[in-house]
């Protein structure tokens, strides 16, 4: 049994992490995002054995963006195993997130799924299944938060869709070279629908609950991934989930994890919890700034470091 007081924790930390506010920028590219409060925290710890914690706006949804990424992989694991690696690396890229400085160079192929020409490959793929992939997607996310009110936001969706010039190039790029079998407007559509999902920490907590449980979530009481799977998917987030500053993420926090410029961060603790962590100011890499020092104050004092 866990005899932690998470929920003292929690309230520390969110009052640990006030010096921290106004050090970064919320995401002003999609312009639909530059409304969001700066001041925004919240945060959800959901630990295996069932039990849940949170403080703050936890319960508040936000755009949950590259998050998105993560799920998506997923889905097209579960759908598509191994061949998945077909279409993307499995690599760090050191680059922006929105680079395509490697994609020429590497034939089309990107470094992994997380940067954003490796997450419109893996979402090609995953569009080449019947049926829409939309509602599988949206339905996917729902069934993992187990809350039906988990949908996309039309506003943000569009914001980013008349603002998304360098994906549709990364998408030209990577069709030119094959790797794309979508019509491209369609590809984009579906891609900045599913960036533009919107979710609270509490539900992208319980979300990531799987991951840290092998892939079988007695709360969903479903298998989601195989236990290889999901130690794949963990290896992924923890090389390439937060960009360009993997390296300071695993320095300073030490666990798998995955951003979004909404400003959300799910971070998953083999064999004991997720969290989810939201603050829309973000460092120069796109990665929360509150958010990343949450979780270091979070793995440091429970010691759950993987490192
Ligand atoms: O494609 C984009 O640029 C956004 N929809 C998602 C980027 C993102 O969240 C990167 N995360 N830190």
């Amino acid at each position: 049994m866990d005899v932690l007081d998470y929920q003292a924790l929690l309230d520390y930390i969110a009052e640990g992490v006030q010096p921290h506010f106004g050090k970064g920028k919320v995401a002003n590219y999609i312009p639909a995002l530059t409304g969001v409060p700066a001041t925004k925290f919240g945060m959800a710890v959901q630990l295996a054995s069932g039990e849940s914690f949170s403080v703050g706006d936890a319960e508040e949804a936000f755009s949950v963006q590259s998050i998105s990424k993560l799920f998506v992989l997923e889905l097209a694991m579960s759908h598509f195993g191994d061949m998945v690696w077909t279409r993307v690396g499995k690599e760090p890229s050191g680059d922006r997130f929105n680079s395509m400085i490697k994609l020429e160079m590497e034939h089309g192929v990107p470094r992994n799924p997380f940067i954003n020409p490796g997450a419109l490959a893996t979402l090609d793929l995953l569009m080449g299944l019947k049926g829409d992939t939309k509602h599988r997607i949206r339905n996917f996310l729902r069934f993992l938060a187990m809350n039906d009110a988990v949908d996309a936001d039309e506003a943000v969706m569009q914001s980013e869709l008349t603002h998304s010039n360098l994906n549709r190039a990364m998408a030209h790029l990577m069709k030119s070279y094959k790797n794309i079998d979508q019509d491209v407007d369609t590809l984009l559509e579906t891609y900045c629908f599913q960036c533009s999902m919107t979710m609270t920490c509490k539900d992208l907590a319980l979300a990531g609950l799987p991951l840290a449980t092998g892939g079988y979530s007695a709360l969903h009481d479903a298998t989601i991934l195989s236990v290889a799977q999901a130690k794949r998917i963990n290896a992924v987030m923890l090389t390439c989930g937060m960009y360009d500053s993997v390296g300071s993420f695993a320095y300073r926090v030490g666990v798998p994890a995955k951003s979004g410029v909404g400003g959300g961060i799910l971070a998953v603790i083999p064999g004991k919890m997720s969290v989810a962590v939201w603050s829309p100011e973000l460092d120069q890499f796109g990665n929360s700034y509150v958010g990343t020092a949450a979780l270091e104050m979070f793995t440091s004092m429970t010691h759950t470091s993987i490192f």
